[in-house]
This record gives C-alpha cells, sequence and structure tokens, in this order.
C-alpha cells in the first residue's frame, strides 16, 4: 500500500524523500507528494501519477528548500488518484501536514465533527481529516495533540507528521501498518519499509502499536500511548535490498498469503457498524436490492472462482436465480439480463479485457451494475453504477492471494447486505453471520500459522506431473481456485472436478499413486465425499483430505488430513482456500519456479 519517507537533518530534505519513495516504488501507487519545512512554514508538493511527475514539477526536489519533510506514495483507497487527494495534507491552518498508510474507519464520523467545529475539507480522503483533527487538537504541544488524535482514530495508521511551529522536527507514529526509524550520523529518517533507508543507514529502531516518534538531526525520542518515555534498542539490518523488500519473505506470493487477516479485516471492518454491514452504495440502491429478480456475478480467473462461491451463498440466502458468469463468455451466452437484473463485477486490477467488457454489455442490456475492484479509480470502477473497493493493497505476485480473500469477504458483506435489504435472513442467522466476519482474520491467522504441515505434504509430492482436485458444492469452487493456484504457479497438470463427477471421467486416470486433494468441508455432504475418497484410495489414489476439525470418517478414509479450524459455516469458504495457496506455492517453490512471474502469464490481462 501507500509508501511513507521523512527525513530530519542538514542535508536538502527533498532530493532524499524522492530517492527513498523510488524504493518503495514496489508497494505500488498512483500518486505522489512531499512536504518540507522551513522557518518560512510548510510547503507542500504532490501530483498524480509516477513519481517522475513529482520530480519534474520539483526539480528533483531542487526547488523545495528545507531540510525536515515528509514524502508519500499514495495507493488509492478513499477517493479517486488525483492532485488534491494525494498526501501529505495540509490542515486548513497550514500549522499541521500528515502522510498516512493505512484506512481510518471512523472518517465519516470525525469528519461531521469537524465540520462542527468550523473545519473544512478539500479532498475525498480519510487522511485529510486526520491532519484537521490534529490541527483541533493541538494547543502548542504537537506531542499531546499527536497522541489526543491518535486515541480518537479507529481503524490502521502509520503517519509521519509535521508542525510548522516545529521546523526542526517531525513525528511519527503506527498502528497495524509499518513504519521503521532509521538512525544516521546527525540525520534521521522514517520509512514505511527498510529499502527506503538502506543507502543512508542500518541501524533501525522499529515502532510499537501506539508509540510516537520526535525524530530530530540528533535524537528520536519515543513516547508510549500514555506520554511515558520508552527507551528503545536499535538494530542492524543485514539483509540485501530486495530481500528487504520482500519484508524477508523469499517471494510476494508468500508474502501476500501472510497478508491475507489484515486484507480482509480492513475490507470486512470498516463495512460493520453497530452489528449491522452497511455497504456504501447511494441510497437508491436499497430499492433495486429489493426488487431485483436475479443476479448475475461476472469475473474472469481467480475472480470467477471467487463468483461462483458468491452465486452459491447467494442463491441460499436470497431464493433468486444467481449465477456466476465467466467474462469472457457472458456476451456470447445469450445472458438473461436485462433491468430487473443486478450485475455483480468482481475484479482486482478493474483492467481485465473481458470483465470490461462483459460489463458494458451488462449495462446495455439494462442490467445495474455494483463492481468489486481492488484498484482505485480503474476503468471497471469508473464505468459501474456502484463500486465496492476491496482494501487488500496492493498486490504484486501475479498469482492472486490476498485479492482473492478480499473479493470473497467482499462476497459475505453483499450476501448480508441484499438479505437484510429482501428481509430474507432472520435475526438470529443474521447476528450469527456478523460474529462470524468479526472471528474470520484471526482464523485465517491460526490456519497461517500451520503452514509448515502444507510444506511437508508439498515436500512428499512436489515430483508429480498429474494432480486432481476434488470437491461439491462451494468446495467444487474452491477446488478450481486451488487447481488453478497450482497450475499457475507450479506448471503441474491439474484439474479440478465436482467430486460426483468423479465416476464420470476422472476416475478412469486413477492409478496407483495418483493424488487426489479431496476437499470435505461442507458437513451435509461429507458422507459423499467420503464415499469419493474411498472410490479412489481402492484404486490406489492418494488423498490429502481438507476438512473441517473433527470431521467423521475422513481420517480413516484419507491419507493425509488438513484440518480446518472450528469456525462458522458463513465463513467457512475463506479458511478452505488457505491450505491450496499455500500448496501450490510450496510445490512451486521446491520445484524452483518463478513464483511471482509464471511463464505466460500476466497479473492484469487488458486483451480480449
Ligand atoms: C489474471 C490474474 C488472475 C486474476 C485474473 C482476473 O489471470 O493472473 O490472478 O484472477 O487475471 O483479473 P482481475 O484483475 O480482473 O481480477
Amino acid at each position: 500500500m501507500c509508501g511513507i519517507v521523512g527525513y530530519v537533518g542538514s542535508k536538502q530534505a527533498a532530493p532524499l524523500l524522492l530517492d527513498g519513495l523510488e524504493k518503495l516504488e514496489y508497494r505500488g501507487y498512483d500518486s505522489a507528494g512531499l512536504a518540507v519545512i522551513n522557518e518560512d512554514g510548510i510547503r507542500v508538493e504532490k501530483s498524480k501519477g509516477r513519481l517522475s511527475a513529482l520530480r519534474a514539477l520539483t526539480d528533483d526536489g531542487r526547488t523545495l528548500p528545507g531540510s525536515v519533510g515528509i514524502g508519500h506514495t499514495r495507493w488509492a483507497t478513499h477517493g479517486e488518484p488525483s492532485d488534491i487527494n494525494s498526501h501529505p495534507h495540509l490542515s486548513r491552518s497550514g500549522r499541521v501536514a500528515v502522510v498516512h498508510n493505512g484506512i481510518v474507519e471512523n472518517y465519516m464520523q470525525l469528519r461531521d465533527f469537524l465540520l462542527s467545529h468550523g473545519y473544512a475539507f478539500v479532498s475525498d480522503t480519510d487522511t485529510e481529516i486526520v491532519s484537521q483533527l490534529m490541527d483541533y487538537c493541538y494547543a502548542g504541544d504537537p506531542i499531546a495533540a499527536v497522541q489526543k488524535a491518535v486515541s480518537m482514530l479507529e481503524g490502521s495508521f502509520a503517519l509521519g507528521i509535521l508542525f510548522s511551529d516545529y521546523s526542526w522536527q517531525l513525528i511519527a507514529v503506527r498502528k497495524d501498518n509499518p513504519l521503521v526509524v532509521g538512525i544516521g550520523d546527525n540525520e534521521n529518517f522514517i520509512a514505511s519499509d527498510i529499502p527506503a533507508l538502506l543507502k543512508h543507514t542500518r541501524s533501525i529502531m522499529r515502532l510499537n502499536e501506539r508509540e510516537v516518534a520526535v525524530v530530530t538531526s540528533s535524537a528520536v525520542t519515543v513516547f508510549d500511548r500514555n506520554g511515558d518515555r520508552v527507551e528503545k534498542q536499535t538494530e542492524q539490518v543485514l539483509w540485501d535490498v530486495a530481500a528487504a523488500e520482500r519484508g524477508g519473505y523469499e517471494h510476494f506470493m508468500i508474502k501476500e498469503i501472510m497478508e491475507q487477516p489484515k486484507a480482509v479485516r480492513d475490507t470486512i471492518s470498516p463495512r460493520i457498524k453497530d452489528g449491522r454491514v452497511e455497504l456504501e452504495l447511494t441510497p437508491g440502491m436499497n430499492d433495486v436490492l429489493k426488487s431485483v429478480s436475479n443476479i448475475i456475478i461476472i469475473a474472469c480467473g481467480s475472480a470467477y472462482h471467487v463468483g461462483c462461491i458468491g452465486a452459491l451463498m447467494m442463491r441460499r440466502m436470497l431464493h433468486i436465480p444467481v449465477s456466476a458468469e465467466l467474462a469472457s463468455e457472458f456476451r456470447f451466452s445469450y445472458p438473461v439480463c436485462g433491468e430487473n437484473t443486478l450485475c455483480i463485477i468482481i475484479s482486482q486490477s478493474g483492467e481485465t479485457a473481458d470483465t470490461l467488457l462483459a460489463l458494458r454489455e451488462a449495462k446495455k442490456l439494462g442490467a445495474k451494475v455494483i463492481s468489486v475492484v481492488n484498484v482505485v479509480g480503474s476503468t471497471i470502477a469508473n464505468e459501474s453504477d456502484e463500486v465496492l473497493y476491496t482494501f487488500a493493497g496492493p498486490e504484486i505476485a501475479v498469482a492472486t492471494t490476498k485479492a482473492y480473500s478480499a473479493q470473497l469477504a467482499m462476497m459475505y458483506l453483499l450476501a448480508l447486505r441484499i438479505s437484510d435489504a429482501r428481509g430474507s435472513i432472520d435475526k438470529e442467522e443474521y447476528e450469527k453471520c456478523v460474529e462470524a466476519l468479526f472471528e474470520l482474520p484471526d482464523h485465517i491467522g491460526e490456519l497461517l500459522k500451520r503452514k509448515e504441515q502444507i510444506q511437508y505434504l508439498a515436500s512428499l509430492y512436489f515430483n508429480l506431473r498429474d494432480i486432481f482436485f476434488l470437491g461439491r458444492n462451494m468446495d467444487y469452487a474452491l477446488a478450481l481456485e486451488g487447481s488453478l493456484k497450482l497450475k499457475e504457479i507450479s506448471y503441474i497438470h491439474s484439474e479440478a472436478y465436482a467430486a460426483g463427477e468423479l465416476k464420470h471421467g476422472t476416475i478412469s486416470l486413477v492409478e496407483k499413486g495418483t493424488l487426489l486433494v479431496a476437499l470435505c468441508t461442507n458437513e451435509r455432504l461429507l458422507d459423499k465425499m467420503v464415499s469419493s475418497i474411498r472410490e479412489v484410495k481402492a484404486r490406489g489414489g492418494v488423498v490429502i483430505a481438507l476438512a473441517g476439525e473433527g470431521a467423521p470418517g475422513v481420517e480413516e478414509a484419507a491419507d493425509h488430513v488438513i484440518w480446518l479450524p472450528r469456525s462458522q459455516p458463513f465463513t467457512l469458504p475463506s479458511l478452505s482456500v488457505i491450505p491450496l495457496q499455500l500448496f501450490a506455492y510450496y510445490m512451486a517453490s521446491l520445484k524452483g519456479c518463478d513464483i511471482d512471474k509464471p511463464r505466460n502469464l500476466a497479473k492484469s490481462v487488458t486483451v480480449e
């Protein structure tokens, strides 16, 4: 997501900040900006687009005098990429400048609060609220102001802050988002990630949650949330730059797999208020959700697999026809799509050509379109009637993982919101589902801790040439995703089969040593899955089963079982997918594949 850098020293800050931001480009961004402070106050320069635009605007930083400053690359979450929405954000008084990484969940409430105190806003961002809030809380002591303001923020944040009255320092604070302090020789730095510091120092200080660091050229003073001073240790960075960009992980894919609890939490939690799902849809949409006669979910690749799960879930909860369609097929498959249809378009990039063309076709046929998109301001987002953003952050590995999980989280939210509008869900069930949403990120985290088991299984089977994935109902949609992940990155041939179809084809391929991954997470269909496993075993096949903790009969039938933590059925697909992603990852890793950039594949497919 966004990148933050800060500098305090004796050199000109702006050129150094631009260099630092370049090192954070891998995080993904759509705009960039700088704020530099000197005796004349704070000056801000910012621009939509690449860093080269900001370089051109500031003559490589030379037009910004001053040796204390903060810089930012923005990956839009609230408000489209634009000059105005770029960071840093300056309070209206000009006293406080802020750069921010994260999402302020209660920004609407804070905005109303500040409006009622005479503040006005120029951007659509949650960050501008932070700069104005700091200004509101400021009565001469910047540390107190930061502490007060931060105590009012809900959500996640890493912040770099300048106060015009204190031209010799910057302030940093973080919660649930990374920020490190770099300790130099009569100069100090802050950055979202270590690569931005390595040119200047290998000595770093990590900030704990809500600790406030006051950074001057000669000292870094840290206070805890009660305002008490904290003694901090520094540590030496021994990694190389490339590894540091991946946060110490070997590949972006595994880094992104591990980021899934956060991607899911960031997508869900701003949308639950007082136990109810609230989506940022225009008011008229409630009537649309209430009255549509069918829903078509359209997407490509993994996003389509999310759609398959969404369709099954919504059909069960809404009792109307809901289908998932491949975007590349939609236009040519005589869709039953008209004014009473709601189309849900799912796309990480928001630029996939087939998905975009399907969206245009759906609109032409009169359907209302809600898109679920990760990249803010993308074409699909712009052309849809309504857009709901997943907050997965930029995904760098070609094979999607955290964006998939965030899309799935959005399916749950939409299913609940539409059921609510239509009155098709009772209170008790609704409350149970909301509770499941709250628990989900922790359950994903728990499962990720067991990754060594999957690594071990991959070590047994990475030399195989064919692997089959079986499942019924949602487990079939997950089998499709497990199989696709494996093919994409390990180049092992793989097929997903609806388990009931086993006898109509795949079983002829089963011989001694053939590996099948059997998804058995649906209690209602457990007996049928256990029968399929037995059929495969009787022909010499080897079975890895995936099942909810303690599911009867599975352990006896399969060779290996991956147990999922006990959780509510509503959000179970989000758990099932984790071992499948890890399995594909470790298989590819053991085969020495180019995991983040598999051959012939592109992250965003912008041609038909
Ligand atoms: C490519 C990617 C997949 C993605 C699909 C759809 O094939 O490799 O990970 O699921 O495109 O992309 P979208 O950006 O529309 O979600």
